[in-house]
């Protein structure tokens, strides 16, 4: 079976996954968490890798850049591929100065100006709920394992470069931080009664200007990835 974006066989994907942005630290997060790991997609370089973590099948996929990246992969990761449940890992800017760089932001809900699925026309400026299950199963796990973690809501922006005032906005809203994908990953889960989660490592700060170097920011992603394959074990 392929679809239009993946060339996976059905039963090589999980009906949990967990995912990043980029493929080069699916395949490092696959390396150092699944025995073993098999890579079961590459169509456009989307890697996606299957294994076990704690005898349980888990697969690791990445899924690009922005709101249109995200909701083609967890369309058919959803609808063609049986999956139940996705928690995204990924990086986030702060928008609040208390706020660290290497914090665990958990989002409760998104708040966002896309247009993925007409939501603006329809709906304007507005939150998309994540997943409060799995949100608080997150919770539940840094409290246990002492990891630093913000839960609340983010801003979901199409914009990377922008000179729209964010820090405004997030006073307005009480947003705590700024990433791409949250909005489509909770719309997919919405419209097909699945679960999905999005939990981030602050990489970099939009009110302190501080930001992780590179090896700093692959170097930071250890816990949030245990945190997502606690919360994907407890299931
Ligand atoms: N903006 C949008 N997405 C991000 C940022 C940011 O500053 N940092 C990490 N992901």
């Amino acid at each position: 079976m392929a679809t239009p974006h993946m060339n996976a066989k059905k039963s090589d994907i999980a009906k949990v996954v967990i995912m990043a942005g980029d493929p080069v630290r699916i395949k490092n997060m696959a390396e150092k968490f699944l025995n073993n790991a098999r890579c079961v997609n590459d169509t456009r370089g989307m890697l996606a890798y299957t294994g076990l973590y704690k005898g349980k099948k888990v697969t690791f996929m990445a899924h690009g850049m922005g709101c249109p990246s995200m909701g083609i992969y967890s369309y058919e990761l959803f609808a063609f591929y049986g999956v139940e449940t996705i928690i995204r890992v990924g990086t986030i800017g702060a928008l609040r100065e208390e706020i660290n760089l290497k914090d665990i932001i958990i989002a409760k809900r998104a708040y966002t100006k896309t247009n993925f699925d007409d939501f603006y026309i329809k709906n304007g400026a507005s939150f998309v709920e994540g997943s409060s299950k799995l949100s608080e199963k997150a919770v539940e796990i840094c409290e246990k394992y002492n990891v630093k973690y913000h839960y609340g809501d983010i801003y979901c922006s199409d914009n990377f470069y922008t000179d729209f005032d964010q820090i405004e906005l997030a006073k307005e809203k009480n947003l705590l931080g700024v990433e791409m994908e949250s909005a489509s990953l909770y719309l997919n889960a919405k419209k097909f009664k699945k679960d999905a989660l999005t939990m981030c490592v602050v990489s970099d700060s939009l009110v302190t200007k501080k930001a992780l170097s590179a090896s700093e920011r692959a170097n930071s992603f250890d816990d949030i990835v245990k945190v997502a394959l606690s919360v994907a074990l407890k299931k």
